[in-house]
């Protein structure tokens, strides 16, 4: 059984993660140049966002 975690990284990314392995880190500030994908600008963005996590199992 696979096991699919969205991990909601403090003040940036969405982490997409399979069998807890980072598959992708996607953009939630808005400012990314590689969307839908993080490409670091949240770090000069100011932006801010608790963590938290999400788990699926399949
Ligand atoms: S979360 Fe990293 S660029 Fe938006």
């Amino acid at each position: 059984m696979e096991k699919i975690e969205f991990e909601f990284a403090k003040d940036g990314p969405i982490l997409v993660k399979k069998d807890g392995k980072v598959e992708y880190a996607l953009c939630r500030c808005g400012h990314s140049t590689k969307k839908p994908f993080c490409s670091g600008a949240h770090m000069s963005s100011g932006f801010k966002a608790d963590s938290s996590s999400l788990e699926i199992k399949g």
